[in-house]
């Protein structure tokens, strides 16, 4: 590791006017010293990735394209020392790490499909009187600059959910990962310049601050913003961002119905991989679990069994499932929701504490039964590992329940029953249902982005594709 990380822009490091250190979550030491870009360095990666689309944006397809099955390839011959990156940075378990690794690696491939698979169609404008003797044909082309600004849990997938379709379209990208997780990110410099990528089609500015996000959603050379993070921030982002393009994915507080009849064995240990893995920092950890009223008792007790099961250490080791949270900050606020859940009547069925593994960033993994329904560990997103549980009598109710969240990205219902699943497939409001699964599924093709306060647009390579090159009609006029 160097000693310092500088900016890459245009192509090359350039040194910043300030640095900060960069520390272990798990152990508190301090890794390397990162650039903390100033609006100027932020402003001058913008017009550097400006200036690099004039040609970029006229690469043809199949260049753009082998570009990112090198950058995969790349990622995939250097996967195990990736995978150790993002297990030291982010405190992600290893296992976690590879397997995040593995996804990167399909995801920039991905990309590589979309670029050679961008249409338009024919319109049939003699469909209108109007339109007769004329011929119509639409275009998709790029739209220039594209920010990303990226969370700390997924740093190298949720990174190449937008450098990818972003590339793939023919844009230039300035990406500003979290401050967090500057290295995975910067990783890339040198990876998609061994693949072929022009100078100054991607840069990286990384840094914290508002001054340095409004440069990135409102600097006039920005025309779209692709952003992943809390909902405060992306209210922000969104009103910054004025008439520009925006994707938010805000998270969520995702729920899982358990209906009667459900053979509720097979299911456990999946449920406890979908609410506590990576110490249930993602957007769609399973959070809320609606069981019914028949099977609750004892799914209650073999999913809380699983979860102490669990083994708590750190995250470079093999074996481990739960290490630090992101900070210290992270865990004082988890242990608060739990606290305020509790003394608000809700019972703690496992967990509930701070584990003394190490430092004071681990919370053991946490059910709870009795939560009120305004407690903030029923109603907001955790981000944290500690699911809640709750009864219901009929799939009606349990519906209304998951529906009366202000968040709606991924749900999921077990149940044998084909109308049940139909009608819960309907009736969720979410961006995606999942039958028989739990809603912490994602595979990178499929279409992803929630509805409420869960954001808007959707990711999932060609999809973002589609949100990042402009529709654009061409009419003959045929004489
Ligand atoms: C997220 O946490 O937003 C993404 C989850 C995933 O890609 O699996």
């Amino acid at each position: 590791m160097r000693q310092q990380y500088d900016l890459w822009i245009g192509g090359e490091w350039r040194q910043a006017k300030r640095y900060e250190p960069l520390t272990s979550p798990y152990s508190g030491e301090t890794l390397t010293q990162i650039a903390q870009a100033s609006p100027a360095e932020a402003e001058l990666a913008i017009e550097t990735a400006h200036e690099a689309f004039a040609a970029y944006g006229l690469m043809p397809a199949f260049r753009r394209s082998q570009i990112l099955y090198r950058v995969a390839d790349i990622i995939d011959r250097r996967r195990e020392e990736l995978a150790a990156l993002a297990a030291l940075e982010a405190a992600k378990p290893l296992k976690a790490a590879r397997a995040e690794i593995a996804r990167t690696i399909e995801t920039y491939r991905f990309a590589a499909e979309a670029a050679k698979s961008i249409t338009g169609e024919q319109v049939a404008m003699d469909a209108a009187e109007g339109g007769q003797g004329r011929m119509g044909f639409t275009l998709r082309t790029p739209i220039g600059v594209v920010t990303a600004i990226t969370p700390f849990n997924f740093p190298f997938n949720l990174v190449a959910h937008k450098v990818g379709p972003a590339l793939a379209a023919g844009n230039a990208i300035v990406l500003k990962p979290a401050e967090q997780t500057p290295l995975s990110a910067l990783a890339l410099a040198d990876m998609f310049s061994e693949a072929g990528l022009p100078s100054g089609v991607l840069n990286i500015v990384t840094g914290a601050g508002a001054e340095l996000g409004e440069i990135l959603t409102a600097h006039p050379l920005v025309k779209k913003v692709s952003f992943t993070g809390s909902h405060t921030v992306g209210e922000i982002i969104q009103r910054q961002a004025g008439l520009r393009r925006t994707t938010l994915e805000l998270g969520s507080n995702a729920a899982l119905i358990v209906d009667k009849g459900t053979d509720i064995e097979p299911i456990i240990d999946r449920c406890v991989a979908g609410a506590f893995g990576y110490n249930g920092q993602v957007c769609i950890s399973l959070q809320r679990i609606l069981v019914h009223a028949s099977l609750y008792s004892r799914f209650t007790e073999l999913f809380a069994a699983a979860a102490s099961r669990l083994v708590v250490g750190s995250p470079l080791e093999e074996n481990t499932d739960i290490t630090s949270l992101i900070s210290a900050k992270a865990a004082n606020r988890i242990a608060d929701w739990v606290d305020e859940a509790v003394a608000a009547g809700a019972s703690i069925v496992t967990g509930g504490r701070r584990s003394t593994e190490q430092g004071n960033s681990i919370y053991e993994p946490t059910v709870l039964r009795d939560v009120p329904r305004f407690a903030k560990v029923w109603t907001e997103e955790v981000f944290g590992p500690v699911a809640v549980l709750a009864s219901f009598e009929n799939l009606d109710e349990a519906i209304r329940e998951v529906n009366a969240s202000r968040y709606g990205l991924m749900a999921g219902v077990y149940t044998p029953d084909l109308n049940s699943a139909f009608k819960a497939a309907r009736q969720l409001e979410a961006g995606g249902v999942v039958i028989n699964d739990i809603p912490t599924f994602r595979v990178d093709q499929m279409p992803y982005g929630g509805v409420k306060d869960s954001g808007k647009g959707t990711e999932g390579v060609a999809y973002a594709v589609q949100e990042m090159t402009q529709l654009k009609l061409i009419a003959f006029n045929l004489g």
